[in-house]
């Protein structure tokens, strides 16, 4: 089976990371990771790719004055390793419209929310200000602008009495472990396609029946 050359771009804990090399390890996944690269030297995510065996690099940041210098060192490692699909996994840099071109319907983003609400940083307690009843995680297409992008796959988890941004946090990150692998695995099977601006994913189930939050 050729599997499709992941490279997953971090910048911090890495538990989406871990999750599709968790994935991967399966001898049936269509994907395999190719490189793991890090904008900070000390992101704990480098220590779970180095633990099972991937390539790592380092991009610091704070070593370029200009953003189109730091892509073309992210988009010159990619190239080496030969990746095909780039996985932002909690890489907190903006990339530049010409980077975003270079990987376009290459390259996508896991945001904490269901988008297009709540782009940007300090979503959970956002969400909490605002008394939704529901939260949960985006994997996207990524466009120039923030969080923007054509939607592969969401998961809605509700918002409980008594959360605080740490259990909603947690609630979240779970649905995010399960999606992530699950849009990668689409991609690579050639069944996510971007028509109109909108991802059609060829024989994919339809939900069970929409929940409500509070429950009756
Ligand atoms: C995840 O919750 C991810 O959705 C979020 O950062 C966290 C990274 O965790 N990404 C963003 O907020 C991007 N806008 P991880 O390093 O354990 O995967």
């Amino acid at each position: 089976m050729k599997r499709l050359r992941l490279g997953i771009l971090i910048s911090g804990r890495g538990s989406n990371l871990q999750a599709l090399i968790a994935a991967a390890a399966a001898p049936d996944y269509p994907a395999e990771i190719a490189l793991v690269l890090s904008n900070r030297p000390d992101a704990a995510g480098l220590g779970r790719a180095t633990a099972a065996g991937l390539a790592t690099a380092v991009v610091d940041h704070k070593r370029f004055a200009e953003r189109a210098a730091f892509d073309a060192e992210i988009d010159r490692a990619l190239r080496t390793h030969r990746v095909e699909l780039v996985c932002l996994a909690g890489f907190m840099r903006l990339l530049t419209p010409g980077f975003v071109a270079a990987w376009s319907d290459r390259m996508i983003n896991i945001h904490p929310s269901l988008l297009p609400a709540f782009k940007g940083l300090h979503t959970h307690a956002r969400a909490l200000a605002a008394g939704v009843r529901f939260a949960g995680c985006t994997v996207h297409f990524v466009r120039p602008e923030m969080d923007e992008g054509p939607i592969i796959v969401q998961a809605a988890v509700p918002v409980l009495a008594g959360d605080d941004e740490a259990s909603l946090a947690a609630r979240v990150l779970e649905a995010e472990h399960r999606c992530y692998p699950q849009a990668v695995r689409w991609i690579a099977e050639g069944r996510a396609r971007i028509v109109d601006g909108r991802v059609v994913i060829d024989g994919a189930p339809a939900p069970p029946d929409g929940l409500i939050n509070p429950g009756a």
